[in-house]
């Protein structure tokens, strides 16, 4: 029977080790998590790297990991110290996500870096391929596996190949700095179809098609080494049911307490009203942490009298701190939330909660339905699948979410408060509507954004990317067939 391979960097699992044993927790980033649903209902093996070095590994270890990951229908794609260093954290994450997120002061371009990238590509390819048979459907995600649908297509070239980016695809203007950007679009056009979560980044990713390959397209259609390549745009959505039944369970469960779920506890005992104004992101540049801190300070200076009436709790997941930009981030993020809780507390009030951690599901849960508004303010996101958690989390229709307009998750939200990241002003005045938003207001437009999502849920999504790519197949066996 055939299956379908899912192929990331990171596998929906993520292995520690701690004195010789595994540790092993769900990853944590939009892929991963919406992915998942998929993988875990269908007929499907998704292979991924573990997270750890070959070097951290032993024999002993190694074979704990492998049972672990087979359990989970996936196989691995072994990396060493250096190429973690230099696919992961160098081209991936130096060049690739500032390039793609428009952080061009962050991005550096180096050959080596390249070349590992190039190599790793090469890698995944010969696991794909060890496990590919004929009638399989291979799906290739994200940035840092820009070459491994060129890679298939050279060695299986009946293949179905398909290929999501769950990042921004940069304009022209953005992307022709890029000194390999030939060889990654033609990686790309190794795919029979191309996604991307917003219409802007598939004509983007056109128009360098065209401008720099000189290839013909036809409307959303490009022809390329005989062959017609789709290229479409698919807005991710998320496990919709798991999301709104947890909160409703939630609300029945006796669950063990997490340090936070007690800081919440004792907020919502405590005979202060003040609201809670809620932020999830992983700890990274480009979803404007210090803009949100500065914004809320803005706030509370503009309008004082929601000093001691409203909290910001902002939770942020280390992610790549390898990268100096990210360790920059976190010392920043450090000094706001030090400088504006020294600022503004009192005896009985701090404004900012803050904690940098990851968080097992049932805790985000707790977050998400506990806070009165959710905050999401990146200054570039491909999608942003926490704006569309905490709105399916919102069972009584209550609930208001302020969202960057530069968070691709924006173009499906109209109903939310849409904020420009950059605009101190335009955020305060925002968060005083939220905060004062009538309940009916509120729930018009929970319940609007909820149908939504339930409707556009990450199953449909998925059923839709593979509706397209079969229809490629047929495309290619009737051209075949003639
Ligand atoms: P990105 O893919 O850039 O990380 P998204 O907002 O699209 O951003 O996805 C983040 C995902 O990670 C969400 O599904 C969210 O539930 C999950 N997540 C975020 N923060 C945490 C945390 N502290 N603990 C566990 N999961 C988290
Ligand atoms: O969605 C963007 C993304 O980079 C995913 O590819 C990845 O799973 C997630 O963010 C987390 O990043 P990382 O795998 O580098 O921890």
């Amino acid at each position: 029977m055939s299956k379908t391979i899912i192929i990331s960097n990171r596998l929906p699992l993520q292995i520690k080790l701690e004195d010789n044993e595994i540790n092993v927790s769900p990853s944590v980033g939009g892929l991963a998590t919406g992915m998942k649903s998929v993988h875990e209902e269908g007929d499907s093996l998704w292979i991924g790297w573990s997270g750890l070095a070959e070097e951290d590994l032993n024999d002993e270890t190694r074979e704990k990991v492998q049972k672990e990951i087979e359990k989970n229908k996936c196989a691995m794609v072994p990396l060493t110290e250096n190429e973690v260093d230099h696919f992961y954290y160098g081209f991936s994450n130096k060049t690739l996500w500032p390039l793609f997120h428009y952080f061009m002061e962050y991005t550096t371009f180096e050959n080596e870096n390249w070349e590992c990238y190039k190599e790793v590509n090469k890698k995944f390819a010969d696991v794909v391929l060890e496990h590919a048979e004929d009638g399989d459907t291979i799906w290739v995600h994200d940035y840092q596996l820009l070459l491994l649908p060129g890679y298939i297509k050279e060695k299986k070239p009946d293949t179905s190949i398909g290929f999501f980016l769950h990042i921004p695809f940069p304009s022209f203007e953005v992307f022709r700095t890029f000194p390999w950007r030939e060889e990654v679009l033609r990686g790309m056009l190794g795919s029979d179809l191309i996604g991307f979560h917003t219409y802007d980044y598939e004509r983007h990713f056109l128009s360098s098609a065209r401008r720099l390959l000189h290839l013909d397209t036809n409307f959303n259609e490009i022809s390329y080494d005989d062959r017609i390549i789709k290229i479409d745009s698919f807005p991710m959505g998320i496990d919709f049911k798991k999301f709104y039944n947890a909160a409703l369970n939630h609300e029945n469960e006796e669950l063990e307490k997490s340090d936070i779920q007690k800081r919440l506890d004792e907020h919502l005992h405590s005979s202060d009203d003040c609201k809670l104004i809620l932020s999830i992101d992983r700890l990274d540049y480009t979803k404007g942490i210090p803009n949100r801190i500065k914004a809320f300070e803005y706030f509370l200076e503009k309008y004082p009298e929601y000093q001691q009436k409203v909290r910001l709790v902002m939770l942020a997941v280390p992610s790549r701190s390898n990268v100096p930009q990210y360790q920059l981030l976190k010392r920043e993020t450090d000094e706001l939330v030090g400088r504006i809780n020294g600022k503004f507390s009192t005896v009985s009030w701090t404004p900012i909660w803050y904690f940098y951690r990851s968080l097992p599901f049932e805790n985000l849960i707790d977050l998400y339905t506990s806070c009165d508004v959710a905050m999401i303010t990146p200054v570039r996101d491909g999608m942003n699948l926490v704006a569309k958690e905490y709105v399916a989390t919102r069972v009584h229709q209550d609930g208001v979410l302020v969202l960057s307009e530069m968070a691709g998750a924006a173009k499906e939200m109209n109903e939310a408060l849409l904020i420009n990241p950059n605009n101190f002003e335009g955020i305060a005045q925002t968060l005083k509507q939220a905060l004062e938003m009538p309940k009916e207001e509120q729930k018009t437009r929970i319940s609007l954004m909820q149908e939504r999502l339930e409707r556009y849920s990450v199953e449909k999504w998925a059923e839709e990317f593979f509706t397209a790519l079969n229809s490629t197949k047929q495309v290619r066996n009737t051209l075949v067939s003639k």
